[in-house]
């Protein structure tokens, strides 16, 4: 199956989040993928991810998007090779990873130019939209 790919720079700044989620449901609409419940766990996974590497990263924020099918992978890079971990949850934060786990398949963090990449794959698209590609 040929994947679907995307990748776009984010502006930095405390709009960084909702600009990723709007060009990412964008992107993902346009290829077909629109179940509300699934749109949804990427969306709160974007935000995550992108709110980390503005506030913990550095530099720049790139999003990358593949879609094989079901199998949909969106991928958040900073200019920062600090590696990010799950860290116990407090009165600080600490849910942001927890939250990208728990509506993730698999996530894990790979070098990229000089920072990383963060890349995590959502549940499977659910297969009862006709309008999935
Ligand atoms: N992009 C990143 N670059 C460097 N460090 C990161 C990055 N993302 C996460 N981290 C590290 O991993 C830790 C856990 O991230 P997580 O999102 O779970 O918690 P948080 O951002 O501290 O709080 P919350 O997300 O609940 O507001 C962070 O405190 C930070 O130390
Ligand atoms: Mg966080």
């Amino acid at each position: 199956m040929t994947a679907l790919t995307a990748q776009f720079d984010v502006p930095l700044g405390v709009d960084s989040p909702r600009t990723s989620r709007k060009a990412v449901l964008a992107v993902l609409s346009a290829w077909g993928y629109v179940d509300d419940d699934w749109t949804a766990d990427m969306s709160v996974v974007v935000s995550e991810l992108v709110t980390n590497a503005v506030q913990h990263g550095a530099g720049f924020v790139v999003i990358g998007l593949e879609a094989y099918g079901e199998q949909v992978v969106v991928s958040v890079a900073d200019g920062s090779a600090v590696v990010p971990r799950r860290r116990e949850p407090d009165g600080r934060g600490g849910r942001g990873l927890v939250l990208v786990e728990a509506l993730t398949r698999r996530w894990h963090v790979e070098e990229h130019e000089g920072g990383k990449r963060v890349r995590a794959e959502l549940r499977p698209y659910p297969d009862t939209d006709r309008e999935h590609p």
